[in-house]
């Protein structure tokens, strides 16, 4: 009998080894730029207590209502694979008491995250992010350190036709006068928009200037901005953000109506796309959070970050030249029936001495072996018969070798 095949959950896919070893690649190059900007990695749980994304992330997000893998434990605890990681390094930042250490303290991580959208390219069921979070700091300098630290992430990745909107949201105070400001601009212009952003009106207003209906598009031409609205302080943080950027050489685009899809953000926002990705531009965003951390319990916390989707950036990317990584590779051949116990302490020594190292374990021919050691890209093929013999693979060249720390020194050369 034979069983039915299994595949992997509608949304997730396997990472096979040539995209995960691009994706580690990724995961080095980022801990290195971090780690240069003094940013220390975190890791928190994949689970967390529902609560947390309700109160962090938003009642009326598309995330928070639609989005999130929430399920009971056997305890009848409503526990969510996270969908994303700003709320769960803000608590804890808590949990952990780090607002008693020097401030700002600044994280980064990686790892999976899942939301239930409809899975399309570049739009997953699970996925991965790299993130970065600085908390306890207001200065706009550390808005402008993670957006340039965003832009360098995404060119040494090689990530192609990427562009940079930047917007400012102000303050809970402001946004709420905006909102009813916007609300009833939006109540008196009601028979032109969207069913779908008609609907939304009291909820999120904002989300009509994401809508792709040609009515509503044409309605919101005229519609208040609230860049216009920001309050003195607020506009002076943006102003200073921006004279960063600027002095950096960072090009973006001013957009007052980039909305971001979670409600902790206030001030600085901003999302770099590419133009390679198709319908799921964004490759990265992020912003200022500094009502989160008192959100979830903490003392009033200023807090700016970003994430970017790992699939996406490799997507957008350049596929690079994967660089060697070891000096020589070898690949040892059994031309004699008894000769696995030599073998294998040649592998072994190979390795130690710094080498790739495999041998044959499948019992193939000769030929096959030979053939065998070309396909794993071998340098070396090392030959266990009558007598060791070491023969470079690309001039074919073959001579005999005394034994196994003069095999090494062969190969290694
Ligand atoms: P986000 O914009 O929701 O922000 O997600 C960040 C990135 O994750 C997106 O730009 C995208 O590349 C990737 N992403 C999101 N959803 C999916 C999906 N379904 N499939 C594939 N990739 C996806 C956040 O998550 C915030 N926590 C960012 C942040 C950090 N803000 C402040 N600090």
């Amino acid at each position: 009998m034979t069983s039915t095949k299994l595949q992997a959950p509608r949304g997730t896919s396997d990472v096979l080894p040539e995209d995960a070893e691009r994706r580690r690649q990724l995961g080095g190059r980022s801990a290195e730029l971090l780690g240069r900007a003094g940013y220390r990695p975190v890791e928190t749980p994949v689970l967390e207590d529902t609560e947390l994304f309700a109160r962090g992330v938003g009642e009326s997000t598309d995330i928070v209502q639609k989005e999130m893998f929430t399920f009971e434990d056997k305890g009848g605890r409503s526990l969510t694979l996270r969908p994303e990681g700003t709320a769960g390094v803000c608590r804890a930042y808590v949990e952990h008491g780090m607002h008693k250490l020097p401030q700002p303290v600044k994280l980064w991580y990686s790892g999976p995250f899942f939301r239930h959208e409809a899975p399309q390219a570049g739009r997953y069921r699970q996925f991965a992010q790299v993130g970065a979070e600085a908390l306890g700091s207001n200065d706009p300098s550390i808005d402008a350190e993670l957006i340039l630290l965003l832009a360098d992430l995404l060119a040494g990745a090689g990530v192609r036709g990427v562009r940079l909107r930047l917007s400012s949201l102000g303050n809970a105070a402001t946004r709420r006068r905006y909102g009813a400001e916007l609300r009833a601009y939006l109540g008196a212009r009601e028979s032109e928009l969207s069913e779908q952003v008609r609907a939304r009106i009291d909820q999120n207003p904002l989300r009509a200037f994401d809508s792709d209906d040609p009515g509503t598009r044409a309605a919101m031409e005229d519609a208040p901005r609230l860049l216009d609205r920001l309050e003195p302080d607020d506009a002076e943080h943006f102003a200073a953000v921006r004279e960063l950027l600027d002095g950096a050489g960072l090009a973006y685009e001013l957009d007052p109506t980039l909305v971001r899809g979670l409600d902790y953000y206030t001030r600085t926002v901003f999302e770099f796309e590419s133009v390679e990705l198709g319908a799921q531009r964004g490759v990265g965003g992020g912003g200022r959070y500094d009502g989160l951390v008192e959100e979830v319990g903490g003392p009033p916390t200023p807090g700016v970050g970003w994430a970017a989707g790992i699939e996406r950036i490799l997507l957008a990317a350049e596929p690079a030249v994967a660089a060697a990584r070891w000096p020589a590779r070898a690949y040892v051949v059994l031309a004699h029936a008894d000769g696995r116990g030599e073998a294998f302490r040649l592998v072994r020594a190979l390795r130690a001495a710094g080498a790739a190292a495999e041998m044959e374990q499948t019992g193939r021919s000769l030929k096959g072996q030979l053939r065998q050691a070309a396909r794993t890209g071998a340098t070396h093929a090392v030959i266990v018969g009558e007598a060791l013999e070491v023969r470079d693979m690309d001039s074919g060249e073959q001579r005999p070798v005394a034994g196994v720390q003069e095999a090494v020194r062969a190969v290694i050369g």
